[in-house]
């Protein structure tokens, strides 16, 4: 079962004691989640304004920012809001990324930008299909981002200004999933890489690893009986605090909670301190074949 790791960590940027980073890296891979009850996202008071639903654009609900292209998305903004909406995710992407590489000092030089994300939405009953639904617990897989095995390392920080957490469920260990679904992983139909790559669906090929990883994301979070089941730990994380987390290892789900940043990162396998702990190798040691 994960469990939390906490860090007394109040800065985002700062170098660290090697004992340190070495124990906090060997944590998250392990597939516990990193806690930082004393590290927060500080707005400035213009910002304040942003924390409001009505910034999302009512369809994708959470605001999405590209840190490579410096594009935000899916917001209502407009001129001068959007500009400054903007900054404020860029500026946290930029101190969640220095996180990661203080904490984890060996993945500084591989990490790969993912998508920032604010999210001004109340999570609670917020779901359109059961499939979206990150209410029931889940690892993350991307359906039109396959990412051949690269680590999801994602910091989330609740930045909600009436002092509410932001409330998750931990489920079982990645090795328990992955042998529970192993039977309902449908095969991959040759071809059809190539042929949702070809119409778009799919920004680059979909590998073996990222069919199977799609499929314990939908599998699971379709089966009523398994989502009752299941153990699960709930955990609430404070207004103000900070938690980081392998989320295509960790079996998670958001219960309630509103106004979150959180920052995507990509490590490639190569770069972990236990390449073991990857789900690509987990998966390839059950599947006993290649998968990426
Ligand atoms: C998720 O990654 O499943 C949702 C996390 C959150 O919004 O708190
Ligand atoms: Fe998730």
């Amino acid at each position: 079962m994960s469990q939390l790791t906490t860090l007394d960590v109040a800065q985002w940027h700062r170098p660290l004691d090697p004992a340190v980073t070495t124990n906090a890296t060997r944590e998250l891979e392990a597939g516990n989640v990193l806690f930082l009850p004393h590290l927060k996202f500080t707005l400035t008071d213009a910002e304040q304004r942003f924390l409001s639903p009505a910034w999302s654009d009512g369809k994708a609900k959470n605001v999405s920012y590209d840190p490579l292209a410096a594009q935000i998305r899916h917001t209502s903004a407009e001129g001068a809001d959007r500009q400054q909406l903007a900054a404020m995710m860029a500026r946290f992407a930029q101190q969640a990324r220095e996180l990661v590489s203080s904490l984890c000092p060996g993945y500084a030089q591989h990490l790969r930008w993912g998508l920032t994300s604010f999210r001004p939405v109340e999570t609670r009953g917020r779901a359109s299909s059961r499939r979206k639904d990150d209410t029931r617990v889940h690892v993350d897989a991307f359906a039109s981002r396959p990412n051949q095995g690269l680590r999801i390392l994602r910091v989330f920080c609740n930045v909600n200004p009436r002092g509410e957490p932001r409330v998750w469920e931990l489920g079982e260990p990645f090795n328990a999933v992955a042998q529970r679904f192993r039977d309902c992983v449908a095969p991959q139909w040759p071809g059809s890489a190539w042929l949702i790559e070809r119409l778009r669906i799919t920004k680059g090929r979909r590998s073996a690893y990222d069919h199977i990883m799609l499929n314990l994301h939908d599998k699971s979070k379709l089966d009523d009986a398994y989502q009752q089941s299941t153990p699960k730990t709930r955990v609430e994380f404070p207004a103000q605090s900070t938690w980081i987390v392998f989320t295509d290892r960790v079996m998670h789900a958001a219960l309630a909670g509103q106004f979150l940043l959180e920052q995507t990162v990509y490590l490639p396998v190569a770069a972990m301190q236990d390449e073991r702990c990857a789900p690509l190798r987990i998966l390839e040691q059950i599947y006993q074949r290649q998968l990426a």
